[in-house]
């Protein structure tokens, strides 16, 4: 997985500018680097989505785990994420929450804001 490193530390509530549109596909994850923190993109049904690189568990890297359409599983502990709502899918009983970041597309490009985050 490529990882693009966007050298410029964003203002806390500025669009920067992520990617190219045609680097971020469909089940595919994408990781940047803005402002130092590792942020993942992916697409589910061409809706572009930005989540931080690290797991809400433990902290391990999620550009290590798997994603299937919209459903993100970290290698580590194999908890399980919803991408679209940042909601965890597995195990059920636990409270951990993906911190996904506001992002646009635009004019070929996707923009991520930081903060606040989503
Ligand atoms: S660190 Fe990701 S599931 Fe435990």
């Amino acid at each position: 997985m490529p990882l693009l490193n966007r050298r410029r530390a964003p203002a806390a509530d500025e669009f920067v500018v992520a990617a190219r549109s045609e680097e971020v596909g469909d089940g595919v994850m994408t990781a940047v680097k803005i402002g130092g923190r590792k942020i993942i993109l992916t697409r589910d049904n061409g809706k572009v989505y930005a989540i931080d690189g690290l797991c809400p568990h433990a902290a391990a890297d999620l550009t290590q785990g798997s994603l299937r359409h919209w459903q993100l599983c970290c290698h580590e502990h194999n908890y399980c994420f919803d991408i679209r709502s940042g909601r965890i899918v597995w195990p059920e009983d636990e409270v951990y929450r993906l911190r996904r970041y506001a992002v646009m597309e635009n004019d070929g490009q996707i923009l991520v804001r930081l903060s606040p985050p989503l």
